[in-house]
């Protein structure tokens, strides 16, 4: 297990470049179960979460390859395999995204419930609402999804939940609604860019989806799909991340490989705290100032403020002059940042679903723990802009999310050295072996059956009834 060592106040000069999108990246992975023949994906960007994922459909019968030209290659090979397993969905919520495409495909699937995480509750009930609705029958037992649907049939869904739309689940129900018999439309769908790139992907491949970006989806529905080549969108979140990591940090940074329209909110955010934003094309530069005016902000769905960049922002706002409120509509218990930024000198106060922050004028290096790939994130930024140095330990939670951040940073002027942590008694099904990171081929065969299910009922989920 690694840790950070961050010596901070050292400005942020140069160029950096955005990966591919994760989370657009993860769904049109999962999509390709769906398509006839090999799917070829550009700009897959090398993170654990999807070294996961291609573990997971490795297990469900597809050969998963890096290619030399750093494109992803995938190809259902064995069209038997249908269980996606808690050893690997509990590493990567994730894969819960094998659903759709499994269902409307192959009509059946078996897939590990997901189970929570640090950034609180994470139901799939609206998942599994809008693909019942299709005509699946759906059974939840010890702990799996049982999923069966010999024909789909298009009808009218409201996916919409107490904190708004999902964005996982409507890229299921989507993946299952394009091989439904007849139109599907779903309301209250989400309009993040990545389901949108998901959607893109999908159409290219044959479906006929309407209204991407918005929040009514029509679907009429296709025997198959041929697979294609595509190219995954950028990384907002990565982006807003380097945007604040160079107003922290101080200093002047060109952010490329950037799509500002999937950014405004963030980017409103920032120039109202007097930061320096200049947009060109696709490359957005920034300016940071002296010290930053406080702000009350909320995260929402698309095109809000992303959940996603809520912790990057608080630690942003941690500095700022005066009192900030940040609250979070999505995730209202996504404050695991909060405990360690404080011990970094931050005055930070909880008050239900909102954290009230009193800005101070220099946080101060500290030893900090992260505990989710986005607190991470808060916390190596609060250590850029830190007075000494800071050690940041369970650094592999950044490594699910970001493709090689502290190189990007340390090119620009940033200090951070990677080091192999004390050793830890966390257990090792979190961290992959060294064979487990290797780019993956199929060999479908090798992969054992869960050990709850007896040989007969895996094999019910293996070959056709
Ligand atoms: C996606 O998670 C992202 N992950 C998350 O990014 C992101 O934080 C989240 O969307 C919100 O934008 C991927 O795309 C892989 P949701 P997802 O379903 O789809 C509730 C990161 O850091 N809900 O949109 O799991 C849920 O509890 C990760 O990259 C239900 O109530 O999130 C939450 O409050 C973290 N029932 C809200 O909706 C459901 O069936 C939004 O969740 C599903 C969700």
């Amino acid at each position: 297990m690694d840790m950070f060592v961050v010596r901070g106040g050292r400005p942020l000069r140069g160029r950096v470049t955005v990966s591919g999108a994760k989370n657009a990246a993860l769904p049109i992975m999962a999509a390709a179960l769906a398509a006839n023949g090999t799917t070829v994906l550009h700009g897959v960007p090398d993170l654990v979460d999807v070294t996961t994922l291609s573990q997971v459909l490795r297990s469900l019968g597809m050969f998963v390859e890096r290619r030399p030209d750093n494109s992803l290659a995938l190809t259902a090979v064995d069209e038997q395999r249908c269980l996606a397993d808690y050893e690997l969905v509990r590493r990567m919520r994730a894969s819960v995204c094998v659903l759709g495409p499994l269902l409307g495909r192959r009509g059946r699937a078996c897939v590990s419930l997901p189970g929570g995480c640090n950034i609180g509750h994470r139901p799939i009930d609206l998942h599994l609402k809008g693909l019942r609705a299709l005509g699946a029958q759906i059974t939840i037992d010890r702990g799996y999804v049982f999923a069966r649907a010999d024909r789909l049939i298009g009808t009218d869904i409201y996916l919409g939940g107490s904190f708004g739309s999902t964005v996982t689940g409507t890229c299921n129900v989507l993946c299952a609604a394009v091989f439904a018999e007849g139109v599907t439309t779903i309301s209250a769908a989400a309009c993040e860019p990545e389901v949108v790139d998901l959607g893109r992907y999908l159409n290219a491949m044959g479906a006929r989806i309407e209204g991407l970006g918005t929040p009514l989806l029509r679907i009429e529905g296709v025997h198959s799909l041929a697979a294609v080549e595509h190219t995954v969108i950028p990384d907002r979140i990565e982006a807003a991340t380097l945007l604040i990591a160079a107003t922290m940090a101080g200093g002047r940074l060109q952010v490329d490989n950037v799509d500002a329209q999937h950014l405004a909110a963030v980017i409103d955010v920032l120039r109202m705290v007097g930061v320096g934003i200049e947009i060109r094309d696709r490359t957005v530069i920034v300016t940071a100032p002296d010290r930053i005016r406080s702000l009350d902000i909320t995260a929402l769905p698309y095109p809000g403020i992303p959940t996603d960049v809520q912790a990057q922002l608080t630690a942003l706002l941690s500095t700022a002059e005066g009192i900030s409120v940040v609250t979070d509509k999505v995730f209202p218990d996504r404050f695991m940042h909060i405990p360690e930024l404080m011990r970094m000198g931050a005055n930070v106060r909880r008050e239900g679903a909102s954290s009230i922050i009193s800005g101070v004028k220099t946080l101060s290096g500290a030893c900090v723990m992260a505990s989710d790939l986005r607190a991470s994130a808060a916390l190596l930024l609060a250590a850029l802009a830190a007075d000494g140095e800071s050690v940041i330990r369970r650094v592999y939670h950044l490594d699910r999310g970001y493709e090689r951040l502290e190189q990007k940073l340390n090119q620009v002027g940033a200090d951070i050295t990677r080091v192999a942590d004390l050793p830890e008694t966390m257990p090792n099904s979190l961290q992959l072996s060294e064979a487990e990171q290797q780019p993956l081929a199929v060999d479908a065969s090798d992969v054992p059956p869960p050990k709850f299910l007896s040989k007969g009922e895996f094999d019910r989920y293996r070959t056709p009834q």
